[in-house]
């Protein structure tokens, strides 16, 4: 097989494609020939040597995959050779043949492309935790979404345009334009303006019911400002930590003493809520994942929700797709190709 290695900490360039033996499945697993694999921030902050979750590097990041399904291990009863499957992987994503435990495995659509199945379990199961099971969106809310152009971004759009919540999404001016045609209420560039006095201004002062904020650092604190009463505000990441194509620890660091500290009586007395969420840490909640990943699915095959593929990068560019994220350029989904 072919797989994309971080093979040390730096730079885009430190991304290599090497040969390796295929794996073999074992009992409870699904072998997948990958058609794509979805590329994440996390694996960014992977490669910066920033992501404490990433195994010691060098790695074979990669947190899904979709593909056929070339050979089954023993005891598997629900899949079959031929399958067209998507699946989280558990690092390991950047192959062009990997092995998953069958319950985290997912059958497609017909009609729906790898591409697009590659760009649906990270960012949508993420932005459902966060609206749906956790933040019980409804309609006529508002929603402040980071990143809004982003992976995470455009499917926590989705889910509020089907749920009838009005979102304020914050992104790069470029994106500004096509974030309306698709239905943001406000667009913020929070480069050159104050996200959380806009927010307070378009909303006549209220703020928001929900905030998704994975960018950290100062921005959960302005974040948890921008809440109205009852509001939650969601902290799922920290991208301000990555400040160059390499590590600085300064930068970092600096990230991390701007976070706030939350106290709780302050909380008790605004009403309002802080909840973490790493999809990465509920490995153990596979059943429960693959029930949000099948009404996911169920939504993109009745068009409710149509994932929005960037660009796709062969393995042997796959440095170039750590930097086209890097530099702000993707709107949706980046995925690897074998
Ligand atoms: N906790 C979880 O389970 C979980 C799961 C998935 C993702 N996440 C987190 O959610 C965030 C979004 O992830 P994603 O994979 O969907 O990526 P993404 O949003 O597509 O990330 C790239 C975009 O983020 C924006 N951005 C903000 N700060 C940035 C920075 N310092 N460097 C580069 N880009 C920056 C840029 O868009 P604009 O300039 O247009 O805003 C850029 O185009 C990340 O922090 C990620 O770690 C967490």
């Amino acid at each position: 097989m072919r797989q994309v290695w971080i093979t040390k900490r730096g730079g885009p360039e430190v991304l290599q494609v090497r040969e390796a033996p295929d794996p073999e499945p074992k009992p409870g697993e699904i072998r997948i020939r990958v058609a794509a694999s979805g590329v994440n921030f996390a694996d960014v902050m992977a490669r910066l040597g920033l992501y404490p979750d990433a195994p010691p590097l060098p790695t074979v990041m990669g947190y899904e995959v979709a593909g056929t399904v070339d050979r089954v291990g023993a005891g598997v009863t629900d899949f079959r050779e031929g399958d067209r499957v998507g699946s989280t992987t558990r690092f390991g994503g950047y192959s062009d043949v990997v092995c998953v435990p069958a319950a985290q495995a997912q059958r497609l659509p017909d009609a729906l492309s790898f591409e697009k199945a590659a760009a649906i379990p990270v960012n949508y199961i993420t932005a459902w935790l966060m609206l749906v099971t956790l933040g019980n969106v409804r309609e006529g809310d508002r929603v402040l979404v980071h990143a809004a152009a982003g992976g995470v971004g455009q499917a926590a759009l989705q889910i509020c345009r089907w749920k009838g919540a009005e979102v304020i999404g914050t992104a790069s001016a470029s994106k500004h334009a096509r974030l309306r045609e698709m239905g943001v209420a406000h667009c913020i560039d929070y480069r050159t303006q104050d996200f959380l006095a806009e927010t307070k201004r378009v909303t006549g002062g209220r703020g928001v019911d929900i905030a998704l904020d994975a960018v950290g650092g100062e921005s959960f604190r302005k974040s948890y400002r921008a809440l109205a009463p009852l509001g939650r505000l969601y902290v799922f990441g920290a991208s301000a930590l990555a400040t160059g194509k390499r590590r600085s620890l300064v930068g970092a660091v600096r990230g991390l003493i701007a976070m706030p500290a939350f106290r709780p009586l302050p909380m008790m007395n605004s009403n309002r809520g802080v909840q973490g969420v790493n999809l990465g840490h509920l490995w153990n909640e596979a059943a429960r994942l693959k029930g949000i990943m099948g009404e996911i699915l169920a939504l993109v095959a009745g068009g409710t929700f149509d994932p929005v593929v960037d660009r796709t990068f062969p393995f042997e560019k796959a440095g170039d797709a750590h930097a086209w994220i890097q530099d702000r350029k993707n709107f949706g989904k980046v995925l690897l190709t074998p």
